[in-house]
């Protein structure tokens, strides 16, 4: 089986013109009057190359776009990839990311082991090298993934490895570069295990697989632990949500917990629990769905796997922060043995409700591990789910859905939306919502009526929580590209990854312990 992309980042000192490599990343922004002198030299040595592609119309510097362009004998790289960057004035720190991530991507798909970037250079004054090293790092592993593990033979191929220098004439600006780099691999590496997971189909990753994962995942990582409670615990604690659920199928259902302590003052952290929905398939169950697209219920478990990934970001990150990743796992499918309409299931809570439709199945695993997160005391409680087709109708692929019960939490990732472009709108959850939630037979009921149904389904969310912080990202229209774009190859997206990641960072400020300025490698296979 072919493993996915192995992506070593580092800087170098040295002048973009002297720079030998495979490919070199430069940024054109498309209202740019005043290139800088490191470039016009650059453009220079190229012979009118530059000139003629912009000059011809070929390439305006618009976003999503790029001109690829030969070296010569007066210049070290053999490719020069110019890469659009907008407007000046609108670029923003995902402008570069996504800069990278084009490049990274073309690279790969053009079998190159050896890239260079100085696609920072121009950004210089409006964000710091850190900050601007960090979402390089980002896009260059998400622009370089690809999702290949069962293809057997394949004419076009890629690049198994790529190494990737991101490269300063300024020697002093290189050490924040680093410092940048590497939190940015972090990130970046946990994105590509999320998106490895998620993109496995569900004859792969059913529930205890994916338990079997999670367990994986805590042994290899510091900090990590793992518990896995199974179809009979989850009887003798009463969470008849996730059994319902799990009843139609041959695989049975599972929670999983991944807790993250950090070293030393445990105790005076606060503690957040991250919540992910992770239907390995959801068939809609008795209440089945369509055939058209249902391929894609694969992605039902991305919210879980989301969550999985940003606990190991931040125990390797080493964040001062107590943390649980709560992954409550089923698949959703029809047979003798499913749960039906009209069914009323007692839930952990103790709270009951009426199954109106089973294909409204994630907030029924949910509810019993939000409560879970209560009983655990936790201060902050976020849940990620593909819950909705609504919210895909409300929003499109281009903005999760932030439902909350606090402004600050609401205001914090909101904050964390913008610095790492992963977009939330926010949307209502009030009490008139929860009204229409509310059953005839039992205490609620597990469909609301046609209209609102991101809002009424967060609004059934809010009613496990209690007294506590929580927030609920709706992630339904954003879990997976259709199509491979400039920057992304198709499938899953991991998103949330970088959004929870970027909460947890700003929650906590600087890391307990800093982790050792110098070269960021990152071997993978961690
Ligand atoms: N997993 C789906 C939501 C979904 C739809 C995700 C499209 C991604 C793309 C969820 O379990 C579901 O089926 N929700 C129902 C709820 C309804 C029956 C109340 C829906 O949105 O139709
Ligand atoms: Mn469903
Ligand atoms: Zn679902």
């Amino acid at each position: 089986m072919k493993k996915i992309i192995n992506v070593e980042l580092k800087t170098r000192a040295v002048g973009l013109s002297e720079c030998k490599t495979q490919m070199l990343a430069i940024g054109h922004f498309s209202d740019d009057k005043k290139p800088l002198p490191e470039i016009i030299e650059l453009c220079k040595k190229l012979g009118g190359a530059v000139e003629q592609v912009v000059k011809l119309g070929d390439f305006k510097g618009k976003t999503g776009t790029s001109a690829l362009i030969y070296g010569n004998n007066r210049i070290g790289a053999q490719r020069v990839l110019m890469v659009g960057l907008g407007e000046q004035e609108k670029a923003t720190i995902d402008t570069i990311r996504q800069a990278a991530a084009l490049a990274a991507n073309k690279a790969v798909s053009m079998k190159a082991n050896k890239m260079a970037v100085a696609i920072h250079k121009g950004f210089g004054v409006k964000f710091e090298s850190g900050l601007l090293a960090q979402a390089m790092a980002e896009g260059i592993y998400y622009g370089s993934f690809r999702y290949d593990e069962y293809i057997t033979s394949d004419e076009d191929g890629r690049s198994d490895s790529l190494v990737v220098e991101v490269i300063d004439d300024n020697a002093a600006k290189t050490r924040r570069l680093d410092e940048g780099l590497l939190k940015g691999a972090i990130i970046g590496k946990a994105q590509s295990y999320a998106r490895a997971l998620a993109n496995r189909p569900g004859n792969v990753i059913n529930p205890p697989s994916l338990a079997a994962e999670a367990k994986k995942l805590a042994r290899s990582t510091k900090g990590l632990s793992c518990k896995v409670l199974d179809e009979k615990q989850l009887a003798k604690l009463g969470m008849g949500g996730i059994l319902a659920v799990g009843s139609g199928s041959k695989t049975p259902p599972r929670l999983i917990i991944v807790k993250y302590s950090p070293k030393g003052k445990a105790s005076k952290l606060p503690t957040v629990a991250l919540v992910g929905k992770a239907i390995t398939f959801d068939s809609g169950g008795i209440s089945i769905k369509p055939a058209q697209n249902m391929e894609q219920m694969k992605f039902d478990k991305t919210g879980g796997i989301g969550v999985l990934a940003t606990i190991k970001a931040a125990a390797e990150l080493k964040l001062p922060v107590n943390l649980y990743a709560l992954v409550p796992s089923a698949e959703n499918m029809p047979s003798g043995t499913s749960y039906r309409p009209g069914d009323i299931v007692t839930t952990y809570s103790g709270l009951t409700v009426e199954i109106q439709n089973t294909d409204a199945e994630g907030r029924m695993i949910l509810c019993d591990a939000l409560h879970y997160a209560v009983k655990q005391n936790c201060d902050v409680i976020i849940d990620i789910a593909t819950l909705t087709g609504a919210c895909m109708v409300a929003l499109g692929t281009h903005k999760a859905g932030l439902m909350a019960n606090d402004d600050k939490l609401t205001k914090q990732l909101q904050q964390a939306s913008e610095t790492s472009g992963e977009s939330i709108w926010l949307l209502p959850c009030g009490d008139e919502y929860a009204e229409e939630m509310k059953s005839k037979v039992a205490d609620l009921k597990n469909s609301g009526g046609r209209w609102g149904g991101a809002c009424t389904a967060a609004a059934f969310l809010r009613q496990f929580v209690g007294e506590k912080k929580w927030a609920h990202l709706d992630i339904a229209g954003v879990d997976c590209f259709e199509k491979p774009t400039a920057s992304a190859a198709e499938g899953a997206s991991a998103f949330g990854v970088r959004l929870l990641t970027t909460y947890l960072m700003n929650l906590t400020g600087p890391p307990l312990a800093r982790s050792r300025p110098g070269r960021a490698d990152t071997k993978a296979g961690k």
